[in-house]
């Protein structure tokens, strides 16, 4: 009886440094998470001068999350089109045009005049509007 208590202590003891270095390891992924989300959005709207918060929201008014996945806006489920996850990072728009800020708002405003055979039709969202919506496309890492 004498020898067991200090093994029942010391596995206890082991639990408790467990817990706390798994509550640091999820402490410091969080921060690092916010940081790179923080990033994100700064590269975003340095990139279109848009505002990524409005744009998510235009997102959903304008039909895209019919079409098309897209994180972060809810209902987006699309199936139409390609899943807009991992956006910043895709090399080509629509397999056409090079990804960059210029040609991500006029793709968004209209497609057609990009690819003319595309099938994402011409929603009706503005100039303006489209710069948001990319401000947004482009904090999707
Ligand atoms: C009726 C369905 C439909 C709607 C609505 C729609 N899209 Fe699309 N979208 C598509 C299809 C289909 C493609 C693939 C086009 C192609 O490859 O020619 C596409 C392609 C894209 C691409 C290029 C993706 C890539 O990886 O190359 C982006 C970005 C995009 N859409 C954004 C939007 C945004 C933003 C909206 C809302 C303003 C929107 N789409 C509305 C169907 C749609």
């Amino acid at each position: 009886m004498r020898i067991a208590e200090p093994t029942r202590f010391r596995s206890r003891s082991v639990y408790l440094v467990l817990i706390l270095l798994l509550l640091i390891g999820t402490g410091i992924y969080a921060g690092y998470q916010v940081k790179f989300d923080q990033d994100a959005r700064i590269r975003a709207t340095a990139l279109t001068m848009g505002d990524p918060d409005l744009g998510r929201r235009l997102a959903k008014r304008y039909g895209c999350a019919g079409c098309h996945n897209i994180p972060g806006v809810p209902g987006a489920q699309g199936m139409v089109g390609p899943s807009l996850q991992g956006f910043a990072a895709r090399v080509y728009i629509g397999g056409v045009a090079t990804n960059s800020p210029d040609t991500l708002i006029q793709w968004i405003e209209n497609p057609r005049s990009i690819d003319p055979k595309t099938a994402m039709p011409v929603t009706g969202i503005s100039r303006a509007e489209a710069r948001h919506v990319a401000a947004y496309l482009y904090t999707l890492q």
